[in-house]
């Protein structure tokens, strides 16, 4: 058995593994042998390789040159390299300082925090490109720390799009920084567990809201963290969980934190597939609810996000490549392309969408 990159999959190709999409839905079951429609779906959800088992590879691989991926040209570049360096270091500040929440009970030193969150952002003054360089960190050993730097990142971002002053902004990044504090409290294997979890497993998860709560609320932060903490998986039709709260009784701030949370999660590259597109992202958010999320953040986040990515060139599901143009403000996910074909407003032939950023 070995693993494929979804590019060089053939039909006939046999696969080895179930492979799940970014919401757990299974896309293909193991023991499946590959039609061309099959290995379309895998490139819809951004799947980067599957197991195939090895009786299957007498079929022969097409002679193709390998064109760079936009996510490789960003790994590739100098800019990336600068913001991994300072990145793993944050990580590594971050990992000690709540392990010194957690053990010594210290005063936090937010300033401190908040300016190594800060140095991140300093050197790219252009947002988008540093959510580029987060969706295509590679996968750490400590995901629970880097996702928390990620989220933190995405808060403060976020917050800025939301025109916060200074004390508000400082206080969700914070909360992005802290909420999943409470995993630190599972199971080591938990969390780098690769597939998919028992139901007492997750049933354990879901008690990090709680557990970071707990820890929380013996320290004197800003109670907007420390209810982002317990109330970032709550949802807006009361959905979420621990408590099942609805609307307004969940803080604002952990509205805003759940949506950069998600986000995160959706978007990072993980072991078995490579970054998400933004665009799938926004159509996962339309299948799922976008009544889950608070409705005046969702939309600024949404659409903030997709404008920076006009003048991007994009693929086509049908294989064409354009320049997206325009974005359309009631569908963010079928912006207008122009193509060598002309103009093509993807919001009136939902049969057609953008497969990927080239
Ligand atoms: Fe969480
Ligand atoms: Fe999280």
């Amino acid at each position: 058995m070995s693993r494929i990159f979804t590019r060089d999959l053939v039909p006939g190709m046999i696969t080895d593994e179930d492979v799940y999409s970014v919401n757990d839905q299974l896309i293909i079951a193991r023991g499946q042998k590959l039609t061309d429609n099959y290995i379309n779906r895998l490139v819809f959800y951004s799947i980067n390789s599957v197991r195939i088992r090895d009786d299957s590879e007498e079929v022969e691989l097409p002679e193709k040159p390998h064109e760079d991926t936009y996510s490789e040209k960003i790994l590739a570049s100098e800019e990336y390299k600068v913001f991994k360096a300072s990145f793993e270091v944050a990580v590594k500040h971050i990992k000690g300082f709540i392990n010194d929440v957690i053990e010594k009970r210290i005063k936090i030193d937010e300033e401190y925090l908040l300016n190594e969150i800060q140095s991140l952002i300093v050197h790219n003054d252009n947002s988008i490109h540093l959510f580029d360089m987060l969706h295509n960190m590679h996968v750490y050993d400590d995901p629970t720390y880097a996702h928390s730097v990620n989220v933190a990142l995405i808060c403060n971002i976020f917050a800025k799009w939301l025109g916060f002053e200074k004390e508000e902004l400082d206080i969700v990044t914070m909360a992005g920084l802290l909420h999943d504090i409470g995993k630190t409290k599972l199971p080591e294997g938990i969390i780098t567990k690769p597939g998919k979890l028992t139901d007492d497993e997750y049933n354990l998860v879901k008690t990090h809201p709680t557990e970071g709560y707990k820890i929380l609320k013996e320290t004197t932060l800003n109670p907007h963290i420390i209810n982002s903490a317990l109330m970032h998986h709550e949802r807006m039709d009361g959905s979420g969980y621990p408590l099942g709260l609805e609307g307004d009784q969940i803080d604002p701030c952990a509205r805003i934190v759940a949506i950069a949370d998600v986000y995160d999660a959706m978007t990072s590259r993980r072991v078995y597939r490579g970054p998400l597109c933004p665009f799938k992202v926004i159509t996962i958010f339309e299948s799922e609810g976008y009544h889950k999320y608070d409705s005046q953040y969702i939309y600024v986040f949404l659409e903030y996000i997709i404008n920076t990515y006009i003048n991007n060139r994009v693929r086509l599901s049908d294989g064409r490549e354009g320049t997206i143009v325009l974005i359309n403000k009631f569908d963010l996910a079928h912006p207008v392309v122009i193509t060598d074909d002309g103009w093509i407003d993807l919001s009136r032939d939902h049969s057609l969408s953008v497969e990927e950023i080239i």
